[in-house]
């Protein structure tokens, strides 16, 4: 909990007005225009669509080692994930063992005996993609051994351990923007400069506003909200956690800023924690844990798994494996939808896709059953246009629609659509 004390600590200086005008001032300076660059050419870098895997932190925190660690990735092989494009198997903080006299990281030798190298190795073999974690502040936000000072020195050992993502958090270190903006180019040019391609994942929770300046730092995602805890609403919790519907309106208005090569990040799936995870909040019932796996693929954003896929129960892996939202997510196009109609308790979401097809998420924030409607107009379509309807949960064509379309949804509950102009 001490981690969490120090973040909050960050936090509360940062605050929300802080980041507001951070935004203003880079806004004003027209610091946008990686995202704009990055359309204007097919992308063929590392993560062309928003990055799919695991991570160890929402499930096991400080307890993880490499046999969990391999026990994922023969999961990921044997239950489908690997085909479905869950791909990178990422460890969190306190994997660390310090640093050795000439200052080079070493792993926990009682989690990780054999090394990190012989974990990526295992990994590897099984086709799939290895991640670790380290932080711009001289600690990481667990009180491990962090980067800073040490940048390319660490880049390259991650490079030789044949590392492929690096999650890069931001305790212990300055609230200041462009400090933090330094920081983070200087771990993007030294992880470019080993030549080896590894994803780079920010994690400085979006109070300053990383959307606007991660892609030209290097970053290929960043955090843009807190950690999302295992609960469905709350601004933030006794962990500093927010849910699922507060990340969601934190994504909001941010989709000019994703593309092929660079994601906002609304934190991991809780997905299957069950409140039984490390982290906490309450735990969610299947209609909201759906609902955070048809927003996420409606923002594009990345999806990372939290839970300890292991021991998953049927439910759980039918929400984490359903190919039809999965494909919303990675759709080529790599457009992130935005909200295009909202009520009190309701909410219309758009997302362009590749073929001019569109997802349609209509959100039930409320609790208790609610008819949604779909406005042409809201869509961006033709009134007199017709839109076939598939229902991407239900793998099931509702039919040939015209000027809008309803639907019944339960409470906390998304309607996952794709529509599709006949030809
Ligand atoms: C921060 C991050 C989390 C996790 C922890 C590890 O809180 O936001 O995702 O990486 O640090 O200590």
């Amino acid at each position: 909990m001490n981690t969490k004390r120090i973040r909050s600590g960050l936090l509360s200086n940062t605050c929300w007005v802080g980041f507001l005008l951070a935004a203003s001032i880079l806004l004003g300076c027209g610091c946008a225009a990686g995202a704009a660059e990055a359309r204007s050419a097919p992308y063929t870098g590392l993560a062309a669509t928003p990055p799919m895997g695991w991570n160890s932190w929402n499930t096991f925190g400080k307890e993880i080692n490499e046999e969990v660690v391999k026990g994922v990735a023969d999961k990921f092989v044997e239950l489908g994930l690997k085909d479905l494009g869950y791909q990178y198997i990422v460890i969190d903080d306190h994997w660390h063992g310090g640093r050795d006299a000439q200052g080079k990281l070493i792993p926990n030798p009682k989690k990780f005996p054999d090394g990190i190298k012989a974990l990526a190795g295992y990994i590897h073999s099984k086709g799939l993609k290895f991640g670790i974690y380290s932080c711009a502040g001289d600690k990481t936000c667990g009180g491990e051994v962090g980067s800073f000072g040490h940048e390319e020195d660490d880049a390259a050992t991650f490079a030789s351990w044949d590392v492929d993502y690096l999650k890069y958090d931001y305790c212990h270190a300055p609230d200041d923007l462009q400090e933090a903006i330094q920081r983070y180019t200087k771990m993007g040019n030294a992880l470019k400069a080993t030549g080896r391609p590894m994803v780079f994942s920010i994690c400085e929770w979006g109070p300053r506003s990383p959307w606007l300046w991660g892609r030209k730092g290097g970053g290929h995602l960043w955090r843009i909200s807190f950690d999302v805890g295992d609960m469905w609403d709350s601004p933030h919790n006794a962990y500093s956690c927010i849910g699922i519907l507060a990340a969601i309106d934190a994504s909001s208005n941010l989709e000019k800023h994703a593309a092929p090569g660079g994601w906002n990040d609304p934190d991991m799936l809780v997905v299957g924690l069950g409140n039984k995870g490390y982290i906490k909040g309450g735990g969610c019932n299947s209609a909201e844990y759906e609902t955070q796996v048809s927003m996420w693929c409606i923002l594009a954003a990345p999806l990372m798994i939290g839970c300890d896929i292991r021991n998953m129960n049927a439910e759980t892996r039918r929400i984490l494996t359903n190919p039809e939202a999965i494909a919303v997510d990675q759709d080529p196009l790599g457009k992130q939808g935005n909200r295009v109609a909202r009520t009190a308790s309701t909410d219309v979401w758009r997302k362009p896709m590749a073929n001019g097809h569109l997802a349609i998420a209509l959100l039930n924030r409320g609790d208790q059953e609610t008819t949604i409607t779909a406005n042409w107009k809201d869509l961006g379509v033709k009134a007199n246009e017709s839109l076939g309807i598939r229902d991407l949960w239900l793998h099931k064509e509702l039919g040939s629609f015209r000027g809008s379309f309803s639907a019944k949804v339960a409470p906390h509950a998304t309607l996952l659509l794709r529509a599709v102009r006949p030809k």
